[in-house]
């Protein structure tokens, strides 16, 4: 199952996340991909978060994404000279003639593919990708039990001037299912248009992880080693971690 980012999500995304993310994130994954020699490819890419910003910077950076409408963001911020480096494909079975140096998945790429089968061919596929020596680096957040518990009811989590005179508000509410841990998460976007205001209501699953699982998906995988970061700063995991930070090494 893939869910694709409907087009008035894109449309305000890097209005959201400009405001909601602290820049640790961007700090982590561009000094990662500076450190790169060779190529990188960023899976789940958006509307270039990170892609555009490492792209300017000299980067050989390539992108996919399984939602056009995110993509077709990221256009309008590159040259057309650079969009053959961004295609449309899914992680469980993206295919590229070439191989990276590094690939990662910033921003919780990972809790988008719900079944096991489909995190494990895409952990595999992506190390098939890689040249030895690479790495793969994926984030997922820990769960926090309150909210696991609790859920969120409607709580309004943004609210911006998106255009002089016109408003745009998010409210989001969560419930989780232990057993099969998926949280399901709605948007509801309300923002002022000419004709009055319109409302939009967009619903997705988002797979939880809890640290051993991980640890156990990626034994699993292909990867000879890996370590689980517990922040952007390159932190050890602690009970204070908010991240799961997992960085693979193809030997
Ligand atoms: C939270 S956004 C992160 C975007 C960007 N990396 C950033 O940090 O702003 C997650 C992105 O992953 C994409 N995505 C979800 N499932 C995917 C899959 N199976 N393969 C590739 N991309 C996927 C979504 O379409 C979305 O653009």
């Amino acid at each position: 199952m893939t869910i694709e980012y409907p087009d008035y999500f894109a449309r305000f995304y890097d209005m959201i996340y400009d405001q909601m993310r602290d820049k640790t994130d961007h700090t982590f994954f561009l000094d990662e991909i500076k450190s790169t020699r060779g190529s990188v490819l960023e899976i789940g890419t958006g509307t270039g978060r990170f892609f555009s910003d490492a792209l300017k910077q000299g980067a050989d950076i390539y992108g996919i994404d399984i939602s056009s409408s995110m993509l077709d963001v990221l256009k309008h911020k590159i040259g057309k000279e650079e969009h053959h480096r961004i295609s449309v494909q899914n992680m469980i079975d993206f295919k590229f003639d070439f191989k990276f140096d590094m690939i990662i998945a910033p921003f919780r790429v990972m809790m988008h593919i719900i079944e096991k089968k489909d995190q494990l061919n895409a952990i595999n596929n992506v190390y098939r990708h890689l040249r030895p020596g690479g790495k793969f680096i994926f984030d997922v957040f820990k769960p926090d039990l309150k909210l696991l518990l609790n859920g969120l009811k409607n709580v309004k989590d943004f609210e911006s001037e998106y255009e002089p005179g016109k408003q745009f508000r998010r409210y989001t509410s969560t419930k989780s299912d232990l057993v099969s841990q998926v949280t399901m998460v709605t948007f509801s976007f309300k923002w002022d248009e000419e004709m009055g205001t319109r409302s939009e209501d967009w619903s997705f699953p988002f797979r939880f992880f809890f640290r051993y699982e991980l640890e156990h998906l990626v034994e699993r995988s292909n990867f000879e080693n890996y370590k689980i970061l517990g922040d952007f700063h390159g932190g050890e995991l602690s009970e204070y971690s908010k991240e799961f930070i997992v960085v693979c090494n193809k030997t």
